[in-house]
């Protein structure tokens, strides 16, 4: 299989026709990537010996060995799957065969043996990772449209600054959106590090700890943990790419809009020929644009009210959709919903949190500046309610500079 450097494995393997990547843990149900940010867990895959990595957040490498997993003999064609033929009315493994004391037993080992997600890794880890300690001004957690402004502008001001980022580049939504692409992407992140931020890309933070001298955010890095302290918090978290409520909505091919709107703007990939788009009200604006470019590029686009929706049609792949006013062929459904805020590490911080469901979900409670409800910390773009990437710059700009006027 042949992909660019940086490309994800998953970009890579939808643009090489590889579709299906693993299976479902108890039905064997085909599944793929979903989001394209690392959020969903539809694509783990057995990456060089190590199992359940995202191939949306592994980097395309020579020789790497990727494989299926929970499937037998391959994830295409799996055998194992008859288990949602054999119990098309569901299966409650708490009640299997419990009516004879033999068949339970037998039944627990084969549910033993089938079970799990994924074989261990072939090699044992040789050590621990490192763990080093980082003192900052301002920590910034999330590096898309307003992670990246706030972090440039609290730089600027002369603070040490890090942003951390979980993605394999940073640039978040701004390389969804046909908008604003991949060139304002990279140019935000060329001036957050042209103004001294140091940028910890790849990086996930895991856990904030009040306990620990004053309150420490755990950050895994590729190649160490760190322990992070600062003096101000931004919380720049974004939105997660979420489903709707639809019959069969978890069928492979059907992908978030805004990953579909990734493939096409940072990847240069049309993810289908015919592509019906799935809207839930409020986001016509960036429903339309998403359109207008999946056009242009070639593909035949069609769009349907999420009210009009009723069921995806298909195997291992989605080929036409059901709506009230009749069928629709296509190779690729895209789901256009309000992001729901990342907002869960800034709530384990302290922060209050509503829940807004015009806003997507959760969102963090920022006052006009900005500020949480919690001491030091801070929280702008989506993550406060869904604005979009070119309003969560702007937002993500403003609170900066709030926060480097008081850090
Ligand atoms: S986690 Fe990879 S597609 Fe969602």
């Amino acid at each position: 299989m042949r992909g660019y450097r940086d490309e994800s494995i998953a970009a890579a393997a939808l643009a090489s026709g590889a579709r299906v990547l693993s299976r479902s843990l108890k039905y064997h149900r085909p599944r793929t990537f979903f989001c394209l940010e690392g959020h969903c867990s539809g694509c783990l895959v057995r990456l060089s010996g190590v199992p359940n990595l995202r191939a949306c957040q592994a980097p395309c490498a020579p020789g790497a060995e990727v494989e299926g997993q929970n499937a037998f003999p391959s994830t295409e064609i799996d055998l194992l799957g008859a288990v949602d033929f054999l119990f098309a009315r569901g299966m409650d493994h708490h009640t299997l065969m419990t009516g004879s004391s033999v068949l339970n037993r037998l039944a627990n080992k084969v549910v033993r043996q089938l079970s799990g997600l994924g074989k261990l890794p072939s090699h044992a880890a040789p050590e621990l990772p490192e763990v080093q300690r980082y003192d900052v001004d301002v920590c910034v957690i999330g590096g898309g449209p307003a992670g990246l402004e706030a972090a440039a502008q609290v730089a600027r001001a002369g603070k040490h600054t890090v942003l951390v980022d979980d993605q394999l580049r940073p640039g978040g939504s701004l390389r969804a959106d046909p908008r604003t692409g991949r060139g304002a992407a990279e140019a935000s992140w060329r001036g957050a590090l042209a103004a001294g931020v140091a940028v910890l890309a790849r990086s996930t933070a895991i856990g904030y700890f009040p306990e620990d001298d004053g309150g420490v955010l755990a950050v895994s890095a590729p190649e160490r943990l760190y322990r992070v302290y600062a003096k101000q918090w931004i919380w720049a978290t974004g939105g997660y790419a979420v489903n709707l409520p639809f019959s069969d909505n978890d069928r492979p091919g059907v992908i978030a809009a805004r990953a579909v709107g990734r493939l096409l703007v940072d990847h240069g990939i049309l993810a289908g020929d015919k592509i019906a788009v799935v809207e839930a009200p409020s986001l016509g604006d960036d429903v339309a644009a998403l359109a207008r470019a999946l056009t242009a590029a070639g593909a035949e686009v069609t769009r349907v009210p999420l009210e009009r929706m009723t069921t995806v049609r298909g195997r291992a792949w989605a080929s036409s959709i059901d709506t009230v006013d009749g069928r629709v062929e296509c190779d690729v459904v895209a789901v256009a919903a309000i992001p729901a805020p990342a907002s869960e590490g800034a709530r384990q911080q302290g922060c209050r949190v509503v829940l807004d469901p015009p806003a997507g979900g959760f969102r963090i409670v920022v006052d006009a500046d900005g500020r949480t409800t919690a001491p030091g910390v801070w929280a702008c773009g989506d993550v406060t309610g869904y604005l979009g990437p070119a309003a969560a710059a702007a937002d993500g700009a403003r609170v900066g500079a709030n926060v480097a006027a008081v850090a």
